[in-house]
């Protein structure tokens, strides 16, 4: 087994701009559809077709060209002739400047989010929602520990009080939606704690977006509940889902979580390899802003994260899980202009979550019966994780 080494590779390397397969390749009407029946219980036969033979193939159905090798998929999200989907035919100029700007205002906010204070807080929140396992024959990790770590980890970050989490849970269903998504409620629960910060603020998410300046003046409250709203939406549900298949794959592959119960720091490793293998977000889509090859100008662009993470072009026996895996996934969190800014509190939140289980449920194993399948094909992950915690 070759050791794990962590990937150098930064998102932001640029890997050139993305280059259309010959004409011949590219053909309209591919072997199926993402809609198909049968694709959403496991797209990985039609993903496995679409690398081989369609690279580069319009999905009439799914309404979005198909994107599934490597290469091809993380310079696709590097190249800036693709842009994020927007509700008009077009991103306006503005609109991607005002992404810029909250971009950058979110990454310099969450650059230091790891603090030893988040680290405790989140450890702490693994043991209590693992210590309630302890006594139970039977559970479900992933309605009972999955969905509620990840959202406990933002509430913390965000410097919210630990009590509320219940409450901000909802928000955190939402998913992923780009920075500067509307929540309904959010904003009203939020202002009174914004008219807090800005009057003192502490060393939390919250406070660095209340504190932050745009243009030389501070944000409007809306956008900083807009923004603090986009944190809760990505790191909740997105890690939640994650979390769940990490722990399944585990699970699975009970040698593998007996070396981590003897050496804590291959935890790390374990993580990476479940994003590679199984990534929560499959698809990412883009729009193209001028005609690539036989792609559109206006058209969408479907990246097949879930298909890339299995390229045997570039991972040795794909389907395999292997924490000693030595060459990581490095497209789960997206690449180029718009990848994750919160892949070291997704990793903080996971590597917790997994040694509490562990330490506080040291028989933790599948329970019998059927084993339940990831779902879902934008988003996917299991729905359910029964387990006999001791
Ligand atoms: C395992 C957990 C996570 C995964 C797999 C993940 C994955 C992704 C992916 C693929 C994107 C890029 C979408 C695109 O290119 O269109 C993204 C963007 C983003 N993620 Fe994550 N994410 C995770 C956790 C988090 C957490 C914990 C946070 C916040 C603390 C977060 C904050 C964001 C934000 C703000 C963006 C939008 C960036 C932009 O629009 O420029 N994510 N994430």
């Amino acid at each position: 087994m070759v050791p794990f080494a962590p990937s150098t590779r930064s998102p932001d390397e640029p890997c050139g701009p993305y280059t259309p397969p010959r004409e011949s390749s590219a053909r309209v009407g591919g072997p199926a559809s993402l809609l198909d029946p049968g694709t959403e219980r496991d797209p990985h036969p039609l993903y496995r077709t679409l690398r081989a033979n369609f690279p580069l193939v319009r999905d009439e159905p799914f309404g979005a060209w198909l994107i599934s090798r490597h290469a091809d998929v993380r310079a696709a999200l590097a190249d800036p002739r693709f842009v994020a989907p927007s509700p008009g035919p077009v991103p306006a100029h503005g609109e991607r400047r005002t992404h810029d700007a909250y971009r950058a205002i979110a990454s310099a906010a969450l650059r230091n989010q790891v603090s030893a204070a988040l680290r405790a807080g989140v450890e702490r929140t693994a043991h209590v929602l693992a210590s309630r396992l302890a006594f139970r024959q039977e559970a479900d990790l992933v309605a009972e520990f999955c969905r509620w770590l990840p959202a406990a980890a933002a509430v913390t970050a965000l410097g919210l009080p630990y009590e509320d989490t219940l409450r901000v849970h909802a928000w955190c269903r939402t998913g992923l939606d780009h920075l500067g998504g509307h929540r309904p409620g959010l904003d009203a629960y939020l202002r009174p704690h914004l008219a807090r910060r800005r009057a003192h603020p502490g060393d939390d998410l919250l406070s660095a977006l209340c504190t932050a300046r745009l243009d030389g003046r501070p944000l409007p409250d809306g956008t900083v509940t807009e923004l603090a709203g986009t944190v809760l939406g990505a790191a909740g549900e997105t890690t939640a889902r994650a979390l769940a298949s990490f722990l399944a794959n585990l699970l699975d592959h009970p040698g593998q979580l007996d070396l981590i119960r003897a050496r804590p720091g291959l935890a790390g490793a374990a993580w990476a390899e479940s994003l590679r293998r199984d990534p929560p977000l499959q698809i990412v889509s883009r729009r193209a802003l001028e005609p690539i090859g036989p792609i559109p100008e206006g058209a969408t662009v479907a990246c097949l994260l879930g298909a890339a993470g299995r390229d045997p072009a570039r991972f040795a026996d794909p389907d395999r899980y292997d924490i000693f895996r030595a060459e990581p996934g490095d497209l789960a969190y997206g690449s180029g202009p718009r990848h994750c800014l919160g892949a070291p509190l997704a990793r903080l939140t996971a590597e917790a979550g997994l040694l509490a289980l562990l330490t506080v449920l040291p028989g933790l194993r599948r329970a019998s019966g059927p084993r339940p399948r990831p779902e879902g094909l934008v988003s996917r992950s299991p729905r359910t994780l029964p387990v006999c915690p001791r």
